[in-house]
This record gives C-alpha cells, structure tokens and sequence, in this order.
C-alpha cells in the first residue's frame, strides 16, 4: 500500500484501504517495503530513519493470554507529538463517578433519537454522555454515550487514555484515521479503538449519529462458547484490523487527551498520524455485525440474552462482566409452546440498549431507530403491553424475526444517569406507562382469564 500524503476524501477513497483477519492476532503491516524490522524489536538505526516505539496495553508481566503491546514504526517518537497541555473542556462528555448528577430519580427511561446538532461539530465534541458507571480512577466501569457528528476532525486528534472506545455508527459512516491504519465503519458496523490509540475520525456521509461505549476496565475479548464449541456467535476472522498507513503532514494540528475524567489539549506542526509500519496484537478492529451467527432455543423456552454476546470485557470475577457486548440480530423464532419475546425481568446487571435499525421484538412501538433505553440493576422490565398480548395469543409457526439490529451495553455496575440524559428533551416521559395495559390475568382458575 502506498503512502498518502494528503487525507482529502478523493485520495482515501482511492486508496482502498485494506484489513488483516482476525481477533487479538499478532498482526504485522508495513505501508513501505522494507520498514518493519524483522527477527527483532528495536534495530540501531530502524529503516528510512523512523524511530521504534512499544505501546503498551498490558502490563509487562500480564500472563500470555491477556499480554498486549504493539511496536510502532513511526516519522517521530509520541514524545515529539505533544508539547505542554492546557486545559480543554468537553463539557457533554462525563466521566464516572459522576456523583454531581446522583440525586436524579430512579426510573426505567427510554428516548428518542438526538437531534443533530446545528452548528459545526466533530466526533468528539459531539459526545454525550448518558449515563457513567463504576469509577474511572480504578479502572472499572463504563460510559454509554451517545454522539451526533456534522465536521471532519481535520487538524484535531485524540486519544483516551481512560479507556478504549466501542463505536455504535446508527446513521452515517465514520472513517477512522489512527496511528496503526485507517477503518472505515458503516452503520451495521462496529470498532474498537484501544485505549491511548491516536486518531481522528471524518464522516463519509457529512453527518453521523450513533453510540459509543467507553470501557475503563479490561479490554473486550471474545466470550467463550462452552458447550456451543468452536463455532458460531461472532468469530474471529471477521474481526478486521487496519494495515499502516500513514500521513507525512508538516502542517499545526492539535492532539486532544481524555485523562481521568479531564480534558488536555496541545499543539504540535505536524500530523500524529506517521507510523508506517507496525507489529502487535495491540490494534484497532473492525466487525460486520451481520457475521453474527446467532444461536437459540431450538424447541422451547427463550434462552438467556448472554447468547448473543459479541464481545465481554471482564471485570476479573469470572462470568461477570464489566461489560457485555450484546445484540440481537435478525433470527428465526421456532420455539413451541412459548412465550418468545424476552421474559420480564429484573436483573443485577445494568442495561443500556439501542436500536440500530428496525424494530425490537418485545417494544415494537416506542423504541426507534437512534433511540436508547436504560434499565437499570434490579428494575423490572419486559415486553409492552400489546407485545404481551401478541405474544401471548400468537401462532407458534416458525418466524422470522427480520429488519433489526438492536444492541445493549450491559454492566455489572449501577449506570447513574446524567443530568443531560434526564433533561434531554427527546426523554419519552411516558416509557412507563408501556406497562399499564397488562391486565389481571389470575382469576383462580388454571385457564386464567384470557377475556
Ligand atoms: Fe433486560
């Protein structure tokens, strides 16, 4: 692959720009020949004079399995791609423990889509965030945002040292120009950006909306599949990670850092985006959520949403996670004799879901398109009231379930709600009253009253 020296949008789509296959790979990529050391990390003089850098996403003694770090081949070391930091604000972004927001009421909430916003806003600063969970100085926990996008980061970079950032798109792709290679990510796509990566993001379509999770725990991995064997659910060839690319730009522009909740930013006369060439298993990646090959009850019952786990971050107790990856994709319904939309509940973990197109089985009305829900650890929740009755009343023949991509970010630890989240005007304030129509069913006898 040929170096850009520009990142104008005819020269990116020219570029074709390619991916290596797998999950947690040790990958290697150069976008010159000849670039990449082999047989050794850190040559005397590394080729076409770049400097030989490890980024680290592990620490050095993790076990093999959980070890992560790539070597980087880049025009300048990082110590060159910043000078002093000064404060920066994003003020819509929050980090957790957000305990200024902590005496808002408790409730199951739901809300339309964000409006897009009017004047000029890039991806980060077009963060919001909805709700914060566990605590950002300990490594624990996430944020689930929401953003709204309508600029190009042109001269402006970012990384986040907090943790690393699964992006939802909904509406509009995102391409992603990062230090290790360029991915671009439509909605039915998502990525992930591990923590210190460098990058910008353009908008292929002029705008974009979406979700973002930001995990400040361990890094997603794959879930195991126990007795499902070694297929099916996501697998890792599917998962794609960018080859080097990089960008010779001796023009100012600006790397902004997410640190512990706070903002920095500083300015530097040259692109942070020079490494042309790289090995490691430390990488962004890619994943086409229609590869998911879901599984399900193929007589009866509905199993529990943990089957459709894309990826699990875990939180170091084993089977719960920091965070849960989950969706649930287009799939056939054959169980007999059943109650098939997910059953009521209430649950330990803390969900936030949202809706990338179509409609959700148990909420076909209300829960749209951009939209997003929260039901929180231990308040009940289930199917609406005419998604009980249709249910319930429904001719068990095979169904396919069709036109829906829904996902949720499930955690461990409570999601406190920002005061944007409760103030936003598209907070449907009568989510709750999806539930009043389910009548009294209980009249004493086994039949129960179906009038
Ligand atoms: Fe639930």
């Amino acid at each position: 692959m040929s170096p850009l020296k520009s990142t104008s949008p005819r020269a990116v789509a020219a570029n074709n720009f390619a991916y290596m296959p797998g999950f947690g790979n040790d990958f290697e990529t150069e976008s010159l020949p000849g670039a990449l050391p082999h047989g050794m990390n850190s040559p005397q003089r590394p080729a076409y004079g770049l400097y030989a850098e490890q980024l680290s996403g592990s620490p050095f003694t993790a076990p093999r399995g959980t070890n992560e770090r790539s070597w980087l081949y880049r025009i300048r070391p990082s110590v060159k791609h910043h000078q002093r930091f000064q404060s920066f604000k994003l003020p819509a972004w929050k980090s957790a423990p957000n305990a200024a927001d902590q005496e808002l009421s408790l409730a199951q909430m739901r809300w339309n889509p964000l409006p897009m916003p009017i004047g000029e806003t890039n991806f980060i600063e077009g963060i919001r965030t909805m709700t914060t969970a566990g605590d950002v100085f300990g490594q624990a926990g996430m944020a689930a945002h929401a953003y709204v996008a309508n600029a190009d980061m042109v001269d402006d970079h970012f990384f986040n040292a907090d943790g690393e950032l699964l992006v939802v798109p909904q509406v509009g792709g995102l391409r992603f120009m990062t230090e290790m290679g360029v991915m671009e990510v439509q909605p039915g796509e998502i990525c992930v950006l591990p923590r210190g990566l460098v990058f910008k993001v353009e908008l292929m379509d002029g705008s974009s909306r979406g979700y973002v999770c930001e995990n400040y725990g361990a890094k997603f991995t794959m879930p195991d599949r126990g007795p499902i064997g070694a297929n099916c659910l996501a697998n890792p060839r599917d998962f794609k990670t960018p080859v080097a690319w990089f960008e010779e730009k001796e023009t100012p522009c600006r790397i902004i850092v997410k640190w512990c909740g706070s903002f920095h930013v500083t300015e530097i006369g040259h692109s942070p985006l020079d490494v042309v060439a790289w090995h490691g298993n430390y990488a962004p990646y890619k994943y086409d959520l229609s590869t998911f090959s879901p599984v399900g009850a193929i007589l009866f019952d509905h199993p529990d949403p943990s089957i459709f786990t894309v990826l699990t971050a875990p939180s170091g107790e084993e089977g719960t996670a920091n965070i849960d990856f989950v969706i649930f994709p287009p799939r056939w319904l054959v169980a007999e004799n059943t109650f098939r939309p997910p059953w009521y509940h209430r649950n330990i973990m803390s969900e936030f879901m949202g809706l990338i197109h179509g409609q959700y089985d148990a909420k076909e009305e209300g829960f749209v398109p951009g939209g997003m829900s929260l039901h929180n650890m231990m308040l009940a929740h289930g199917p609406d009231a005419t998604g009980f009755e249709k249910a319930s009343r429904a001719d068990l023949k095979p169904v396919k379930l069709e036109n829906t991509m829904a996902f949720m970010f499930e955690t461990r630890f409570p999601q406190l709600l920002t005061r944007y989240a409760a103030s936003l005007d598209t907070l449907q304030d009568n989510y709750i009253d999806c539930w009043t129509d389910l009548k009294k069913r209980f009249n004493g006898t086994p039949e129960g009253d179906w009038s």
